[in-house]
């Protein structure tokens, strides 16, 4: 096992109605002006905005809400935010909704810390990230972590560059997180999330680190076979609390370094990923399904006995030589991607099969401009990327 620090301040209020604690939370946070974040209106239409704003304004906080965070959250929206904010003089961001709505609380926060310093710069290191405010997310989706993870990935729409930023200044102060706020998200929505759950301890699984690291390994297994029994579960029957509670609380687990302990991550697929969604606007879920097939058949041999303890921990798959069951378990994992309505390949995912030119403009930006190797498991250059979008590419 690797040397590790592992520190997750985040406050998780968990169980139906946790979001009516958020007025005693935010004051034990200090919070006297609270900027809200959302984004396209479900918590208008669901009354919960209302609701929260009501509670926090009933004890003695000052609120101001701004919405419209779109999916694949755009750093216009952050920048007008940032002004807003600034001008209400906030000293807390509370985010209602799913990843996009915290990450750009996160980055609000950061603009709003540092006033005299564009955004942008902390997401494209011109600038050092030294301070910010408190943020406090109300979760309504569970897919990318966002309430308890350092990360935060906004998309310069002028570039058409998702840029994600990696920092301590990311963890949120406090979640709250009521399974029963996810029952209304959009069946699309709910697969997305459960694949990019999945795909967070995926990409913490397969790394260049070959060390033993049991205990890690096994909440991995655990954490991914958990998160598939759920979401099939959750497909028949979206108000099965049971089924939601895991798959909310398995996406905290799976993105907030838990299962990288020891080890490290890789996250390729997040990486190609990310530059599909920034050229064709796609979810982000569906994004890494689309890729993953691709990647996973470019590089098992790099560890055939790590793709067969996969294919066995995860697929019970016992049966045939160590390439044979290796190769099973990237079968039975895009079997389970197609049997939930998750994309497998471009077509699946909607953009259709690209040129040559488009490949080669993805793994370009994936590699800034061919000058970076990204991953580990599978070290990933200008030609390697080109190569597995290509194998997607159908
Ligand atoms: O905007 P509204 O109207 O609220 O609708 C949203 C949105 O259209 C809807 N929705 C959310 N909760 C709902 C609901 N609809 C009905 N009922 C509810 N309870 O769902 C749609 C998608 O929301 P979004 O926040 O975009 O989804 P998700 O949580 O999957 O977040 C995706 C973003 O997070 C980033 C992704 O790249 C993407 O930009 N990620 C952030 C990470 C992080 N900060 O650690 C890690 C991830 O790997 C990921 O990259
Ligand atoms: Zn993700």
């Amino acid at each position: 096992m690797q040397a590790f620090n592992f520190k997750v301040p985040t406050e998780i209020v968990f169980g139906r109605g946790a979001e009516d604690k958020a007025a005693e939370k935010l004051i034990a946070y200090n919070a006297h002006r609270v900027f809200i974040t959302y984004g396209g209106g479900s918590v208008v239409k669901n009354g919960l905005l209302g609701k929260i704003e009501k509670s926090l304004q009933n004890a003695g906080l000052f609120t101001q809400a701004k919405g419209g965070v779109k999916p694949n959250p755009r750093l216009s929206w952050v920048r007008e935010a940032v002004q807003e904010a600034i001008a209400f003089k906030a000293d807390f961001i509370l985010a209602i909704g799913g990843g996009s709505v915290i990450d750009s609380a996160k980055a609000v926060a950061h603009g709003t810390a540092n006033p005299e310093i564009d955004v942008w710069s902390f997401w494209n290191g011109t600038a050092k990230l030294t301070q910010s405010l408190p943020v406090g997310a109300v979760l309504t989706l569970s897919a990318a972590g966002s309430e308890t993870s350092d990360s935060a990935v906004i998309t310069n729409e002028e570039t058409g560059k998702k840029a994600g930023l990696n920092t301590p200044f990311n963890r949120p102060a406090l979640a709250f997180m009521n399974p029963e706020l996810t029952y209304t998200i959009p069946k699309k929505q709910l697969i997305c999330g459960t694949s990019d759950i999945l795909m967070h301890t995926l990409e913490r699984y397969f790394t260049s680190v070959k060390e033993e690291n049991a205990l890690t390994d096994r909440i991995a297994e655990a954490l991914m076979v958990t998160v598939i029994d759920a979401t099939r579960r959750a497909i028949k029957d979206q108000t099965d609390y049971d089924a939601m509670s895991e798959i909310m609380w398995a996406g905290s687990l799976s993105h907030c370094g838990l299962t990288e302990l020891g080890r490290c991550k890789d996250f390729a697929c997040h990486k190609l990923g990310h530059e599909l969604s920034g050229r064709f606007d796609v979810t982000h879920g569906a994004s890494l399904t689309a890729v993953w097939g691709a990647w996973a058949n470019y590089v098992y041999r790099d560890d055939i006995p790590r793709f067969a303890q996969f294919a066995a921990k995860i697929w019970g798959i016992t049966d045939g030589s160590e390439e044979e069951r290796a190769k099973a378990g990237i079968e039975a994992t895009l079997a389970y991607f197609k049997e939930i309505g998750m994309p497998v390949n471009f077509t699946e995912l909607g953009i259709g099969v690209q040129d040559a030119d488009v490949l080669e403009a993805l793994a370009d930006s994936c590699t800034a401009g061919g000058t970076k190797v990204v991953a580990n498991f599978h070290p990933i250059d200008k030609q390697t990327a080109i190569a597995i979008y290509q194998l997607a590419n159908q």
